[in-house]
């Protein structure tokens, strides 16, 4: 398996934008991402959310070919920060870009499926049966979804079953990674949206992913978890998957009014610099009811401004690592 690692820069500019490959990991064979290339980020002169200034983050260029995957974990052990929102919203951003996009349900809660308008208990069979059952492949459990480009593997309550009964299978922490390698050259991203645990299923997750996305939800207890999150990422990098990295932590649910909102952002860069995207992403409700409505924001509020921010997040994350 393959992954990058950005030349981290200070707080206040964009990291510039180099990837270097570092030595795959065994199992997986993967083609090789193009040359790597150094773009120097223009700079729209405006401060953004984060307080640096904001970068321009171009329209990814229309791909002729498609395939080699980037593995992307979206992952807080933390419950309700928006990983199954930016899972959805990020995915159909990218897909309205052309990329061929899969989501992975990795949660038993089924949220990813049910945001994408699945009955669960319509679900026959999901990424349980991929994982568990050898009968069943990956052709068996996924389906489109509404957004042209976009797939899903979907899940419910039959997942929970796999974290006790993985324990006792050989090589339990790859199960999932041999099940995306399988499929990379159809896609162009894979985005996995974990539980709220720490469990062998997130686990499985990180060993399979290039990157780990960590959406946080911007009020000040949500910063205590990520050290914890931060000592599992590093323990299956050591002893799992020498490629993983943390591609960038998220703010979620902000508002700009609010002193808190800004403090908690700015701690977040104090602390973790250029990891932290210049994208934010704001409070509204326009959230909630784009899940009822069982579709992605970005084509129930198409012009909202939700919308926009997941677009922006869509281009930041291809100029950094989709596209370089
Ligand atoms: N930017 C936002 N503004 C307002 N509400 C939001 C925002 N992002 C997500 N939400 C809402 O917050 C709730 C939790 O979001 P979401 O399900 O994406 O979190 P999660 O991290 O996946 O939760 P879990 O840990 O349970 O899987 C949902 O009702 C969602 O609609
Ligand atoms: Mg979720």
């Amino acid at each position: 398996m393959s992954g990058f690692t950005p030349t981290g820069t200070t707080a206040t500019e964009m990291p510039p934008l180099v990837r270097t490959p570092t030595p795959t990991d065994a199992g997986a064979t993967v083609s090789a991402f193009p040359t790597p290339a150094v773009v120097t980020p223009e700079l729209t002169g405006e401060i953004g959310p984060t307080g640096r200034p904001l970068p321009v983050f171009p329209e990814p260029q229309p791909l002729a070919v498609h395939g080699n995957a980037r593995v992307i974990a979206m992952c807080n052990q933390k419950g309700g920060v928006g990983k199954t929102t930016t899972t959805i919203n990020l995915g159909a951003s990218l897909a309205e870009y052309g990329r061929k996009v899969l989501l992975v349900d990795f949660d038993p809660q089924g949220s990813l499926s049910v945001g994408l308008g699945l009955n669960p208990n319509e679900i026959e069979t999901g990424t349980y049966q991929l994982l568990m059952d050898p009968g069943t492949t990956f052709d068996d459990v996924v389906v489109e979804t509404g957004v042209e480009g976009m797939d899903l593997l979907p899940a419910n309550i039959d997942l929970s079953a796999a974290e006790i009964q993985l324990v006792h299978e050989v090589g339990r922490e790859q199960v999932l990674a041999s099940k995306l390698a399988a499929v990379r050259d159809r896609y162009d991203v894979i985005l996995i949206d974990c539980q709220p645990s720490l469990g062998l299923l997130t686990v499985n997750a990180l060993t399979a992913a290039h990157g780990v996305i960590i959406p946080l939800e911007c009020e000040y207890f949500a910063l205590r978890g990520v050290a914890l999150l931060k000592d599992t990422i590093d323990k299956v990098k050591s002893r799992l998957n020498p490629g993983l990295q943390i591609d960038g932590l998220l703010g979620t649910m902000f508002d700009g009014r609010t002193l808190h909102s800004r403090e908690v952002m700015e701690t977040l860069v104090k602390g973790w610099s250029d990891i932290v995207f210049h994208t934010v992403i704001r409070r509204t409700v326009k959230f909630s009811d784009s899940t009822v409505a069982g579709e992605p924001i970005t084509t129930y509020a198409a012009t909202s401004s939700g919308a926009d921010q997941y677009r922006q997040l869509a281009r930041e994350v291809a100029a950094r690592w989709l596209d370089a």
